[in-house]
């Protein structure tokens, strides 16, 4: 039979996203709309090792859907890989009444997650990334906040490498994947992107395009990288060395991760929030939320860490072409 739960514990980990906050607010309001307790667990595991604790009511997310960051602020929590850490936060949250547990982050916090509800905590995961790369769902709190700063910063760089004739190098974030760098280099017309899924290492090709690309007329030459390849700088000089164009690097760095978030971020941390209080007050455990072809769904967590995601050969092409 289905384990009722009464309290639930909410939770941010590893890197922090905008509509974080929008998504507390969800798990907050649900779960006393439902009759249940909230307690917020401060800094990720970390704060549940520590327990920073709080109780929350409806007011403590007041005020909060329009800002970036996370209240209940985040943290990496090496330690939280080890059983015994993962014991000892189970009974934290036992001497505390937790006994189910929102966490919003990535894949890493999930694994957490996993760990917590094999030992009788239920945990329900809701992904909070601006990277996009968990594979179980086609939407990731935080990404579309992301690309929208970094595409109109990435407009203004484009704006000076135009007046200058200059080659641009943009970093952006995303880890190990590309989708950030994708989706900003469509947007922003970019001639070149460099993701890590596709990077083919021939940087003498990227070069000659970059030459025949300035003898047809280009007035910049705009090159989205991926901090999966990084190494910015050096391409930079590389390019200004070979090509004779002047050259800069730009890494776009943490202001990607900040700012207010998007209406689609809001909404979907909304609805991912109030859809992991509804798992649990079905007695469900070791759950990721996921949104797939247009509908919210949910997987078990191994499933979903199983699961692999590459960016789309389509999208891909389009940028291309497009060029
Ligand atoms: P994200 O959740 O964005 O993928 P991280 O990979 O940094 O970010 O993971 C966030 C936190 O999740 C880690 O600092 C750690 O506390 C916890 N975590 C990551 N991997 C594991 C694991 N294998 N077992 C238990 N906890 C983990
Ligand atoms: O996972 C989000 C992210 O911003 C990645 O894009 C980036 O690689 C990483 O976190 C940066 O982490 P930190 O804030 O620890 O520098």
């Amino acid at each position: 039979m289905a384990k009722e739960v009464n309290t639930i514990g909410v939770l941010t980990s590893g890197g922090d996203a905008p509509g974080m906050n929008a998504a507390i607010r969800a798990v907050v309001r649900q779960a006393l709309a439902k009759g249940k307790k909230v307690k917020g667990i401060k800094k990720g595991y970390a704060g549940l090792l520590a327990e920073d604790i709080v109780d929350m009511d409806s007011k403590s997310v007041s005020d909060i859907i329009s800002r970036g960051g996370t209240i209940l602020q985040t943290a990496r929590c090496l330690e939280f890989k080890e059983l015994e850490y993962q014991q000892k936060g189970a009974e934290i949250c036992k001497k505390h009444g937790i006994d189910g547990i929102v966490v919003i982050g990535g894949d890493g916090s999930f694994q957490g997650a996993q760990k917590l509800a094999r030992l009788g905590i239920n945990t329900i995961g809701v992904p909070g990334t601006i990277d996009l790369d968990i594979a179980c769902t086609d939407y990731t709190i935080g990404f579309d906040t992301a690309i929208n700063t970094a595409m109109e910063a990435i407009d203004k760089v484009r704006d000076t490498s135009t007046s200058h004739e200059r080659c641009s190098v943009i970093e952006v974030m995303g880890r190990g994947a590309g989708y950030i760098a994708l989706y900003c280099g469509i947007a922003n017309g970019s001639e070149e992107i460099l993701l890590p899924e596709k990077y083919d290492h021939d940087e003498a090709a990227l070069i000659e395009r970059i030459k025949e690309g300035r003898k047809n007329g280009k007035e910049h030459y705009i090159i989205i990288n991926a901090e999966g390849i990084g190494h910015s700088q050096e391409l930079a000089e590389k390019i200004e060395k070979e090509t004779g164009m002047e050259t800069r690097a730009t890494i776009l760095g943490h202001m990607q991760r900040g700012g207010n978030p998007t209406c689609m971020d809001r909404v979907y941390a909304s609805a991912m929030g109030a859809y992991a209080v509804d798992l649990l007050d079905e007695g469900k455990s070791n759950r990721v939320v996921a949104y797939k072809e247009g509908k919210l769904v949910d997987f078990d967590i191994e499933e979903a860490l199983s699961m692999n995601k590459s960016v789309s050969e389509y999208l891909y092409k389009v940028a291309k072409d497009l060029v």
